[in-house]
């Protein structure tokens, strides 16, 4: 049955939630036990309270590629990737919740395919070592009444891996240099083998027990949602060419194993084909730069409205100054916002905050 669906907009937006008192928090702390719900084009704090997703997309938490770590420490030179501090990450926490911030979008929590430090460095070996960075965040995000929003898997051949390794792996030699336009790269939403490898993925993530909470990814409420990958498309750039097919095997996997989560089309644009696929909860766009017109053409397609706004923090130069042009830009250590690429807490200086 067609429903009205979420629209997860992606766009930077001054809008803050109060950070709750210390004691109120405390008084409360079970709401953090409460899986964030979908009611048509809503979302609420279990059944109850509306609930908006404010936040920052803080993509470095399980696998960083912004800092080069004292000699000794995990560090694969070719990506420039190793694990964040604690500090860092429990800073960043702070600083998303004072913003007045609700989530995180974490890429690395998800995300974690082939190289050495990844959770998956080669089909079906588990890294044990790569928990400890995203146990630790997924903890702090619950100490700071912080939510998450995780992708599975990227588009893109990035530092922190993507739908790339799981067609080499398969055998299929493509690179997103050599290949983003070859039409083999729809193996990976349509090939048996890789589906399954891919599904073997998400069930070792999704059923890990997190030492610092006991629970596991899939029980615990702190991640409100999984999202099939970042940016995703088939061989031609801006396509939406995601199979329907693929997408309710993998939602509908998701919720076999988290049934509380909330499941989120990571197709690069609102495909019109997609918005009757009961498994999806929310689809989303990324508005580089932020284009109103580009939003209203999204919300034109069928029944979905803006459900969420959220600052999207970082990556490129072009997004920072629109993070300080649409006025969440209250930090005035530019090391928090300039790091190499992104949005990252490089500093140990204090955050000077504008009144
Ligand atoms: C899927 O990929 C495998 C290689 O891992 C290949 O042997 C098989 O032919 C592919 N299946 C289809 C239907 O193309
Ligand atoms: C994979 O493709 C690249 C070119 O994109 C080529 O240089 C390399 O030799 C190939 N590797 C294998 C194992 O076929
Ligand atoms: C997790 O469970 C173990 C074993 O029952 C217990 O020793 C530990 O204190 C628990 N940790 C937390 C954070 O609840
Ligand atoms: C949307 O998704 C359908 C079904 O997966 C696909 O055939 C189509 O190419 C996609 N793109 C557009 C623009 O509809």
């Amino acid at each position: 049955m067609r429903r009205p669906s979420s629209l997860l907009l992606f766009l930077a937006v001054a809008s803050a939630a109060a950070a709750p008192a210390k004691e109120e928090q405390k008084a409360c702390a079970d709401v953090r036990d409460q899986p964030i719900t979908r009611s048509g084009s809503a979302l609420y704090l279990g059944g109850g309270k509306p609930w908006k997703a404010v936040g920052a997309n803080v993509y470095w938490l399980g696998l960083d590629e912004n800092v080069i770590p004292p000699a000794g420490e995990p560090y694969y030179a070719p990506f420039q990737a190793s694990y964040p501090t604690k500090g860092r990450t429990t800073e960043i926490m702070a600083v998303v919740k004072a913003m007045g911030g609700t989530m995180i979008r974490a890429h690395t929590l998800g995300v974690s395919t082939g190289n050495p430090l990844s959770l998956m460095p080669s089909p079906g070996k588990i890294n044990q070592q790569a928990f400890e960075a995203i146990d630790w965040a997924v903890y702090q995000a619950r100490e700071h009444g912080i939510r998450l929003m995780v992708p599975l898997t990227d588009n893109y051949d990035y530092y922190h891996g993507g739908k790339y390794n799981f067609l080499r792996w398969a055998g299929f030699n493509l690179t997103q240099t050599a290949d983003s336009n070859n039409p083999l790269v729809m193996h990976f939403y349509t090939n048996g083998t890789i589906i399954d490898m891919f599904k073997g993925y998400i069930r070792t993530l999704v059923t890990h027990v997190n030492p610092y909470t006991n629970l596991s990814y899939a029980e615990d409420p702190t991640i409100f949602a999984y999202e099939s990958g970042n940016e995703l498309n088939g061989p031609v750039w801006g396509d939406m060419n995601v199979p329907v097919s693929w997408i309710r095997e993998i939602g509908g996997f998701v919720k076999q194993l988290a049934p509380k989560k909330l499941f989120v089309d990571g197709t690069y644009g609102i495909n019109k084909t997609h918005l009757s696929i009961d498994e999806v909860d929310i689809f989303s766009d990324h508005y580089y730069p932020v284009s109103i017109s580009k939003l209203q053409s999204d919300l034109d397609l069928g029944e979905i409205s803006p459900l969420v706004f959220m600052s999207f923090v970082l990556s490129f130069g072009k997004l920072l100054e629109f993070f300080f042009f649409f006025g969440c830009g209250v930090i005035r250590d530019p090391s928090l916002c300039a790091s190499r690429r992104g949005y990252g807490a490089l500093s140990d200086t204090p955050v000077t905050w504008l009144p």
